[in-house]
């Protein structure tokens, strides 16, 4: 029997939250789970589609609808999540079908891309999903942090939720990746009831230059207490110094913090015997943190692609861009002061790649180069060159998982 693909609907409750655990098996219970689907902080349970196979309901994945920004525009994005099939529809092409029904709507309705955080990435590999360039995750002493850092930083309440929204757009736009969030969003930000926010106030009361949310954790009562960077959103290195230098003034309560930074942070350079707590192995002497996956990127159409995204730099760049089934597509794009135009490929001296290749150029913050060095990009050394350029993003580092 073929597989059928429809939205879900509220009938289908039991089963997908019976589909979930299976596939999802931490200690949710079946509540949170359905609250889960009914209502979120990015869509809504219109979101949610299902495949019905042999009459039952087989798998479900949410495509929801979003934006982030990519070399300084914010680009249309379908944010895939919660992709999981029935135990005993495993291995029948159920979750294959699903991903390829997202994508044929994700590119119907115009988005650059898809977008997911996956812990399986051998499957969507074969889905033509290409890696996004890894975070750090610091693990370090607040001890680490100089004291020469510390600077005047205020509680932000509640009440300053807009000027916390106007700093994160500000930098968002900026960034590589941050999502353009919306209203439920930031209303669920703001209410979780152990987010710490310290902040940086402009002069003469103009709102906000950053910010930084954190949780605070200890296990039992005087067991030790650690601290976890939420997000650290500053307009200038002068703020962003004086946030990081308030983590570091929690020293006489807090053990360790841990703080998500974009690979390449300078950060690490100033940090004062970092792993003070910790002890080494054999192997690594000094680790002060892990190194973190970022999200898998899928590009429908290259031509839209390109357009979509702004540039840091002028130029063209000439693409030969291959996907799942072997087909090739020429692709060029001319880029005048940030936006760019595509147009037919110039087969000559122009780069080849695979369409997941494609995808993390041009939104993994994934360099011409480096896709050069792991054999997943062809062309002369001037062409790299330019497309090094042309398509260089800032490394991402980013927020929002979903
Ligand atoms: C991952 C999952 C959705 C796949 O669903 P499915 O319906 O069994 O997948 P399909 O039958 O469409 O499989 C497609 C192919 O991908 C392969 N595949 C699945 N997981 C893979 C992985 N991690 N690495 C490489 N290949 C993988 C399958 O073997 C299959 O290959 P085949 O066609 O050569 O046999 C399902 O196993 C699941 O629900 N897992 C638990 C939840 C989960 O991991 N979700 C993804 C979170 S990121």
């Amino acid at each position: 029997m073929p597989i059928a693909l429809r939205k879900a609907r509220k009938a289908d409750l039991d089963a997908l939250v019976r589909i979930h655990t299976a596939a999802y098996p931490d200690d949710r219970d079946a509540a949170a789970r359905r609250r889960g689907f009914e209502r979120t902080g990015m869509g809504t349970f219109a979101d949610t589609h299902v495949a019905v196979l042999d009459g039952e309901v087989a798998g479900h994945a949410f495509l929801r609808r979003s934006r982030a920004f990519f070399g300084g525009r914010p680009v249309a994005l379908g944010a895939v999540a919660s992709v999981g099939v029935a135990p005993e529809a495993r291995g029948r092409g159920v979750g294959a079908a699903l991903m390829a029904h997202l994508h044929r709507i994700s590119e119907a309705r115009g988005d650059a891309l898809t977008m997911l955080y996956a812990f399986k990435r051998g499957f969507y590999d074969r889905l033509g999903y290409g890696p996004s360039r890894p975070a750090t995750r610091l693990v370090l002493s607040p001890r680490a942090i100089p004291s020469s850092w510390r600077a005047s930083v205020v509680h932000v309440g509640k009440g300053r939720l807009a000027e916390v929204r106007a700093v994160y757009a500000s930098v968002a736009a900026g960034s590589t990746g941050w999502l353009a969030r919306s209203d439920v969003w930031w209303t669920r930000w703001s209410s979780h009831p152990r987010r710490c926010v310290l902040g940086v106030d402009a002069p003469r009361g103009k709102g906000l230059r950053g910010y930084v949310s954190f949780f605070l954790e200890q296990r039992e009562s005087h067991a030790e207490t650690r601290l976890y960077v939420d997000e650290l959103v500053a307009v200038g290195h002068d703020v962003r110094r004086a946030l990081v230098g308030a983590l570091g003034a929690m020293r006489d309560q807090v053990s360790e913090i841990e703080l998500e930074t974009a690979q390449g942070d300078p950060l690490c350079f100033a940090l004062v015997d970092p792993d003070r707590l910790r002890f080494g192995t054999d192997v690594v002497e000094h680790a002060i943190g892990d190194v973190v996956t970022g999200p898998l990127v899928r590009v429908g159409s290259p031509a839209r692609a390109l357009e979509a995204r702004g540039y840091l730099a002028d130029g063209s760049v000439d693409l030969v861009v291959t996907d799942e089934d072997g087909a090739r597509e020429a692709v060029g794009v001319d880029v005048r002061r940030g936006r760019g135009r595509a147009r037919p490929g110039r087969t000559r001296d122009a780069l080849e790649v695979d369409r997941r290749t494609f995808a993390s150029l041009l939104f993994g913050g994934l360099a011409a180069s480096d896709a050069h060095a792991l054999g997943w990009l062809g062309g002369s050394d001037r062409a790299i060159a330019r497309a090094d350029a042309v398509l260089r993003l800032p490394a991402p580092a980013p927020v929002d998982r979903f």
